[in-house]
């Protein structure tokens, strides 16, 4: 249980959902944004909280994460009257947050919105850090904008019903997150093997989330430090996005793993990180996650890919790399062969 405050709201931490209460109040009306997993699953948690609300419901998954889908919400808004003083509670994971987020910042130029992440990804890093956004002409997140909610409220309870490849997934940017700052997080992950019987997920939780907001509170929009968090994503994204393409599709966090390895090979490469901390993180994170062929073939694909990412600068690919286990140094390049030996490191990992 834990209340982190940010400079203008706060997050509340496994302190149950009757936190919400004080929010409801002095809106002119309430509404809830589900899919059809978190309508089954997880607003029945929440129902006896508050006392009247509107649901608008969209479906679930990330190709409904689209202008279509807004249209839907801002009109389901529209029809019931939502006036300025309306608020919009999120329920759900990652799609609902940064979709709904985005919807409620945009109509009538923007209601108070509340967050209640229900997935573990979204637990960890969606929710928190303002960014808000949708799919447009098939990129990723290329419409949207930063704007807080006006509290984000987590519930370990939520992640029972989640299923483990979504649980898993979650868990690799809680790697992610010890990996870049938090060398003791790293020795307490490092010794759970076996993810599918773990559910102490509220240990794990809360600090993994304070680094998230630690980084983020330093740099709100991305100029700087925040590129940390992208440790694992200049390659993960590409190899995410590749597997779309092809009926062999990974979730999110599985990609992030992959890229995760890769990048510690580029760091160690780059004389960063020592070659044991590499083996001790492969290690790890070939215990955790299935093992995913990347196809020789796709190389130049995936370099492409890496090439046209909005991160980059100046037409360099641009990396976070691992200086050691919980530390990291942003705005690092490789050259195109060594990207290639890193992705054949990772398909070299039995
Ligand atoms: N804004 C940010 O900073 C940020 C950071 C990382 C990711 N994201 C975004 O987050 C999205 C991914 O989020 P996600 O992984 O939560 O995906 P998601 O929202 O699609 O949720 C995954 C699946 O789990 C279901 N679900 C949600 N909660 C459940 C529960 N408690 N029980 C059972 N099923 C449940 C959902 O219906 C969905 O089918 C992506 O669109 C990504 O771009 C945003
Ligand atoms: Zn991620």
């Amino acid at each position: 249980m834990a209340i982190l405050k940010l400079q203008d709201y706060n997050i509340y931490v496994n302190e149950g959902l009757q936190i919400l209460q004080p929010f409801t109040q002095n809106y002119s009306s309430i509404f809830v944004l589900v899919d059809d997993n978190t309508q089954k699953y997880c607003l029945p948690l929440l129902e006896q909280k508050i006392n009247s609300f509107k649901l608008i419901e969209i479906p679930s998954g990330e190709i409904h994460k689209n202008i279509e889908t807004c249209q839907s919400i801002w009109n389901q808004l529209m029809k019931n009257n939502a006036d300025r003083n309306a608020l919009l509670i999120n329920l759900g994971g990652g799609v609902i947050g940064d979709m709904g987020g985005f919807c409620a910042s945009t109509y009538k130029r923007g209601i108070d919105f509340i967050q209640i992440p229900t997935t573990l990804l979204s637990q960890v890093d969606a929710s928190i850090g303002g960014k808000l956004g949708i799919d447009f002409a098939q990129v990723k997140n290329s419409i949207g904008l930063f704007q807080n909610p006006k509290a984000v409220i987590i519930e370990s309870d939520f992640l029972k019903t989640l299923p483990f490849g979504e649980l898993r997934s979650g868990y690799a940017e809680i790697i992610k997150h010890s990996l870049i700052s938090d060398a003791q997080q790293w020795q307490q992950l490092s010794k759970i093997i076996d993810i599918q019987n773990f559910n102490n997920w509220q240990i794990l939780i809360e600090p993994s989330l304070q680094i998230k907001q630690n980084i983020v509170q330093q740099d709100p929009f991305e100029k700087g430090i925040r590129k940390a968090l992208n440790f694992g994503h200049t390659i993960g994204h590409a190899v995410e996005s590749l597997a779309l393409e092809t009926t062999q599709a990974l979730l999110h966090g599985e990609a992030i793993a992959i890229g995760m390895v890769c990048e510690s090979y580029l760091s160690h490469k780059a004389d960063l990180l020592s070659k044991n901390q590499l083996e001790e993180i492969t290690q790890y994170i070939s215990t955790v996650y299935a093992h995913y062929s990347i196809n020789e073939a796709d190389s130049t694909k995936l370099l492409q890919l890496m090439r046209n990412d909005k991160k980059n600068q100046n037409h360099q690919i641009n990396f976070t790399f691992l200086t050691n286990i919980g530390q990291c140094q942003i705005n690092q390049t490789a050259s195109d062969k060594l990207i290639l030996e890193s992705l054949a490191y990772y398909n070299s990992i039995t």
